[in-house]
């Protein structure tokens, strides 16, 4: 374990092929983000380094951790810090030879956002909802009571796959698929590399064979048609890198973060009976229930980093930050700022919602209102069904991303569910 250089830094090698930069600042933080316990709940640990090194510290390889809630928000919103150059990879997470727009600074940036942001308004996540309605409907009424249902694998994961292969128009076989893409992208995560690389190449050949496939439309009703029609931002199509790019972008950002809300919040909320008792005495409002998801996203958040670099030399609550230095956001430790949040190691679906689970400023989370609105309804039905704490809650072995992959609950559900 390496010690942290407080206010000194040095320069900064590029990151080598493969090596992200934030792999190289994890080896270098006071804990292992690979050890089980860690894994199984960084939040000790973010709050002892927190309590030795304060909200912001100087890694030895030269990049800046960032705790604090009020420090992170203003990297994030700020003009001086993007992604440069070149700060993590030149390619997306699946090796595919594009860099997305959660990692390109404007005008890309916003060019690239532009063109599918119509895919997220109101109008797009409202014609949605009957899609997200048929599934969990037809996932929860098939328990009969003291049924034991898994939270992940018989709700979270239906629900979010359904909205996301509606949105990239993948079918439901290529599921498989994209989990393993999802496990393979992570660099620190064995697997079979021939099988990833094989996930890979089946991704980019369904996209390239639905764009293929796409007619132009005035009124798209999904991603492709927004990639194939002239009428975004530019007044012409997408290229087929930057299609790539986007999918495989919408793919890791909204799959499994998705499944990370609803998941790792009820997770929360059994761990908490006081609160699932105040959502479950009564019937709950609509009002209680965003409420809920906002805290979820808060207390737990699926996405746990953000990365920045800075664009010139600058600072952040007086610390000095010289040009090219790399940032590693700590968006869960930022979440339980006590400078910021009433005991923030405690669930509490009665507070006022704040957090930065989504991020914020430029790159904030383009999907952010349709993962609240698939958790909400998510939400609803499953505490019409009563549930009931059924066995040990499993997350899946990764920081950067963090989300259960199995939590059995026993249900009773309703037969008017849904
Ligand atoms: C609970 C679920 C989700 C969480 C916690 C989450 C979290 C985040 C965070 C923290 C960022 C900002 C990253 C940064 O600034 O470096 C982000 C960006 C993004 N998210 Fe989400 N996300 C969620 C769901 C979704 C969904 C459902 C979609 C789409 C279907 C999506 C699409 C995106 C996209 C496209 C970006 C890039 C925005 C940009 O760079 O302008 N996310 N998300």
């Amino acid at each position: 374990m390496n010690a942290v250089v407080q206010g000194g830094g040095r320069t900064l090698q590029p990151a080598g092929a493969g090596e992200p930069w934030c792999d190289r600042a994890a080896d270098d933080l006071p804990f292992d983000v690979t050890c089980p316990s860690f894994l199984a709940d960084p939040y000790p640990h973010y709050e002892r380094m927190r309590e030795q090194w304060g909200q912001m510290c100087r890694l030895p390889s030269g990049g800046v951790v960032v705790l604090g809630y009020r420090e992170c928000s203003a990297a994030l919103r700020s003009r001086d810090f993007g992604h440069g150059a070149r700060t993590t990879s030149d390619t997306t997470a699946y090796g595919l030879p594009a860099r997305s727009f959660l990692l390109v600074d404007p005008p890309v940036h916003d060019q690239h956002r532009g063109r599918v942001a119509p895919g997220f308004t109101a109008e797009a996540i409202g014609a949605l909802m009957p899609l997200m309605t048929e599934v969990l409907h037809e996932r929860v009424s098939a328990f009969r009571p003291g049924d034991v249902c898994d939270v992940v694998t018989d709700v979270a994961e239906p629900l979010a796959w359904s909205v996301i292969s509606s949105l990239l128009r993948v079918p439901e076989e290529f599921r498989q698929d994209a989990e393993r893409l999802l496990g393979g992208a992570n660099p620190r995560q064995s697997g079979d590399e021939s099988l990833n690389a094989l996930a890979r190449v089946k991704f980019s050949r369904a996209v390239r064979k639905t764009l293929a496939a796409a007619p132009p439309s005035r009124c798209p009703t999904d991603l492709i048609s927004l990639f194939t029609s002239p009428w975004g931002p530019d007044g012409l199509p997408a290229t087929q890198q930057e299609a790539l790019a986007t999918s495989g972008l919408i793919l890791s950002a909204g799959y499994k973060t998705s499944v990370g809300l609803i998941a790792n919040g009820m997770r929360a909320l059994l761990d908490h009976p006081d609160q699932l008792r105040l959502l479950t005495e009564s019937e709950p409002t609509p009002e209680d229930i965003s409420k809920a998801v906002e805290e979820f996203a808060r207390f737990d958040p699926a996405i746990q980093i953000g990365l920045r670099a800075a664009l010139t030399d600058t600072e952040i609550a007086g610390m000095a930050i010289p040009k090219g230095t790399p940032l590693l956001l700590l968006l869960g430790a930022a979440n339980r700022d006590p400078h910021v949040f009433d005991h923030p190691q405690r669930l509490d679906v009665t507070r006022t919602p704040r957090h930065l689970a989504f991020g914020a400023g430029k790159h904030f989370c383009l999907g952010a209102q349709l993962a609240r609105v698939q958790a909400r309804k998510a939400l609803t039905v499953l505490l019409q069904a009563r549930p009931q704490p059924a066995g040990a809650a499993e997350y899946d072995p990764r920081w950067v991303t963090r989300h259960l992959r199995s939590l059995p609950v026993r249900l009773s559900p309703n037969p008017e569910i849904a």
